[in-house]
């Protein structure tokens, strides 16, 4: 059955169901915590760190496009090909003009095609339709054969390359290396003062290493602008573990990865229908039994907004200040759709910490290991 839908202020098409409330629209715009938080723009966007690059407040992260390692049950096809490209134009339609990518994402056999060919492409695309402006974020892979400062460079012209671009707004290590941490970071300063990149940042780093980076790049007057980290309101650690507040401190953005941790905080996996493939490993039956009190809130509180649970806890996010910037990843024109009625309304405070100490509850999963590098 087709569900209805209705054209928005923007253009964008949206379900009945993902529409904003009058409740919802009326409400406040999200706090900014601390002295250093990212500005918000006259446009609704925020810039990264101290770049002055501006970005929606939310974007789309693109690591499922072309990927046969851990999405799209190991296969790419021209299916999953239209669809990705749906979840593109429904993000421009919807005004959300961020994406984000890496050089590694859209690998593996099983006619895997590399993501930032495929963002590439989409982005040419609709610009013979239009002019559109997109922000893109790109990230290089610390692997261990890859040392100095000008294997980023090299890495680097070869993302511009496949994107069919000559710079990007965003540039980031994806991960800190085993080794070469400082020529990494001396490769982001030559890229930025080469105007191959408009700002630069790290992913993954702890606060020790995010402390160091922006030290080092403040010394040649480089502002470091990102850290993108594992957050959702079920992976709570860049709270716990110094990051958050050092982002804070620092002006420096966080970019939340995983937002909806793999699709799980939506509320259509349960223990009797989990996830199946590699995020099956992950969240368990188990883990999604004792998962269900706290969606069963978040669904609540969603129909008193008219909100889908995953809009909720996009806000929740969105609610944790001006310098975090969710990107959740969409596979479909729908999926993309849904983000965007995360944006433009607010839970209240109460509401942020509920959820926040009903999620206490439950011990996070394992996160990617090399957060711990
Ligand atoms: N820097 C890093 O190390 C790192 C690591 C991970 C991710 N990232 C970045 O963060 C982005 C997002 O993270 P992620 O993809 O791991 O997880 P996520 O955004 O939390 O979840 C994305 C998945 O949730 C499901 N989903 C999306 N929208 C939905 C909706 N409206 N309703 C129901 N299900 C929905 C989709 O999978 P199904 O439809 O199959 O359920 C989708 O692939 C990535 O694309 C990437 O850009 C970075």
């Amino acid at each position: 059955m087709m569900a209805m839908q209705v054209v928005s202020a923007g253009g964008c098409l949206l379900p009945l169901r993902l529409l904003p409330s009058r409740r919802a629209a009326a409400a406040r715009p999200p706090r900014a915590s601390g002295a250093s938080a990212a500005a918000v723009e006259e446009d609704g966007k925020v810039t990264l760190g101290g770049s002055g690059v501006p970005v929606t407040k939310l974007g789309i992260g693109a690591w499922s496009w072309g990927d046969t390692t851990y999405w799209n049950e190991f296969q790419w096809d021209d299916r999953k090909l239209k669809a990705a490209k749906g979840a593109f134009d429904a993000s421009i339609d919807c005004g959300i003009t961020f994406f984000d990518t890496a050089e590694v994402y859209g690998a593996g056999i099983s006619g895997a095609i590399n993501s930032e060919s495929l963002l590439g492409r989409f982005i040419k695309e609709r610009q013979q339709k239009e002019e559109v402006k997109v922000a893109i974020a790109t990230k290089f892979a610390a692997l261990p054969w890859r040392l100095g400062r000008g294997s980023v460079i090299s890495a680097l012209k070869d993302s511009l390359s496949r994107l069919g671009v000559s710079s990007v707004e965003l540039y980031q290590l994806h991960w800190p290396g085993i080794w070469g941490n400082e020529g990494y970071l001396d490769g982001l300063g030559d890229a930025y003062e080469q105007g191959l990149v408009k700002a630069v940042g790290v992913s993954n780093y702890s606060e020790k290493r995010l402390r160091v980076a922006y030290e080092r790049l403040k010394k040649r007057g480089i502002p470091l602008a990102s850290n993108q980290v594992n957050y959702s309101l079920i992976y709570r650690n860049p709270e716990e573990n110094g990051v958050k507040a050092a982002c804070d401190e620092l002006g420096i953005t966080l970019i939340a990865y995983s937002p909806i941790a793999q699709g799980i905080l939506t509320g259509k996996y349960t223990p009797d229908n989990p996830p199946t493939g590699p995020r099956g490993r992950i969240y368990t039956p188990e883990f999604l039994t004792k998962l269900q009190p706290l969606i069963n809130r978040i669904k609540e509180i969603g129909a008193s907004y008219e909100k889908t649970p995953t809009q909720v806890v996009l806000n929740w996010l969105i609610c944790q200040g001006s310098n975090v910037v969710p990107i959740p990843g969409a596979k479909n024109a729908e999926q993309a759709m849904e983000f965007a009625g995360a944006l433009g309304w607010s839970l209240t405070d109460q509401e942020v910490e509920e959820m926040r100490s009903m999620a206490r509850e439950i011990k996070p999963v394992i996160g990617f290991p090399v957060e711990k590098l």
